[in-house]
């Protein structure tokens, strides 16, 4: 029997990777730099199935260009983003994602971030590197403390809830916002106390984002949100860059409206080496690698692998943001 046909956008760990070429006849784009747009229009034509990443913008076109026998999208993230939902069940295809691995790994990049932006981490080793480390000062490279700290935890679902145990080994004092988290069926709000959002902003010590990009969470934290934070708030950004407006961020570290950012996301991604954002002190940036385990990334490609899998074999995704495809048309 013929293997069916699939594009995969990057070279995804062997775990996972293994799994696609075994069963599928598998074009596996393996440059360090995602397919460029008319190569993934081309390439995709035919498929049966595709394995996108989050750099990988997955719309009507690439689906059309595909063809009607695209049975199924996997896209190798939590995120989707990248993926228009919408168009892909208007033609019945389903979205498959990777929920839960890397909840834990993310809380550790988000709470990594919070340690080293608050003691400044970073600044102090490349000021040891610059040969500046003259002596023992009562003043050199004050940060602020973590324990006692107020943590406002924007977006408690799972990556939210795991910084909320992180937080509590700290001793630190959580509050939370979440329109979309129903606290009476929350067990866990005993640890962090539920308010809107700004009075998040304006009572919070370290402000750590945790929702998905939507329409709604486009610029959430912009000008107005930045002014009712606290001049000594410390900003951790590990969902999406565009959650954040980076020109009122810009503007609100350079004038001390806020302490510090530190970001694992950024708008635009990759950030420009001359982005005005890296010429502040007190703005931390990393290439969004909040899930950049060795175990976390392989577990994500066996995920992003057995949801194409069954997508290619009709069968319900394991993790599908879509299912309504599943659903008998309406009459
Ligand atoms: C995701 O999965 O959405 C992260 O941003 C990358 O792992």
């Amino acid at each position: 029997m013929e293997k069916p046909k699939v594009l995969v956008t990057r070279v995804i760990p062997e775990g996972g990777l293994a799994l696609v070429q075994e069963a599928c006849e598998a074009e596996v784009w393996s440059d360090e730099l995602p397919i460029p747009r008319a190569l993934l229009l081309e390439k995709v034509c035919g498929a049966d199935g595709l394995l996108s990443l989050l750099t990988d913008p997955v719309d009507a076109e690439v689906m059309d260009a595909a063809g009607p026998g695209l049975k199924v999208i996997s896209n190798y993230a939590v995120g989707y983003d990248n993926v228009d939902v919408k168009a892909a069940t208007a033609r019945g295809i389903p979205v498959g994602n990777t929920p839960g691995v890397l909840t834990e790994t993310t809380a550790d990049l988000a709470f990594a971030l919070l340690m080293a932006a608050a003691r400044r981490v970073v600044e102090g080793a490349d000021y040891v590197r610059a040969g500046r480390w003259r002596t023992w000062g009562p003043k050199l490279m004050l940060g602020y403390d973590i324990h006692g700290a107020t943590l406002g935890i924007v977006g408690m679902g799972r990556i939210g809830k795991a910084l909320t145990r992180r937080a509590a080994g700290f001793d630190m004092r959580v509050i939370y916002y979440d329109p979309y988290c129903d606290a009476a069926k929350a067990p866990f709000v005993g640890v962090g106390l539920r308010c809107d959002l700004e009075a998040l902003l304006a009572e919070a010590d370290f402000v750590s984002l945790h929702v998905p990009l939507t329409a709604d969470t486009y610029h959430l934290i912009d000008a107005a949100a930045l002014a009712r934070m606290k001049p000594t708030a410390i900003l951790i950004n590990t969902s999406r860059g565009p959650v954040v407006d980076p020109d009122a961020l810009y503007d609100a570290l350079l004038s001390g409206q806020i302490a510090y950012a530190a970001l694992d996301v950024t708008d635009p991604e990759p950030l420009p080496a001359d982005h005005k954002l890296l010429t502040l002190p007190n703005c931390l940036v990393v290439p969004h690698i909040a899930s950049a385990s060795w175990a976390t990334r392989t577990r994500m490609a066996v995920m992003a692998a057995e949801n194409l899998l069954a997508g290619l074999r009709g069968q319900r995704l394991p993790n599908c943001v879509n299912p309504e495809v599943y659903e008998p048309p309406r009459r």
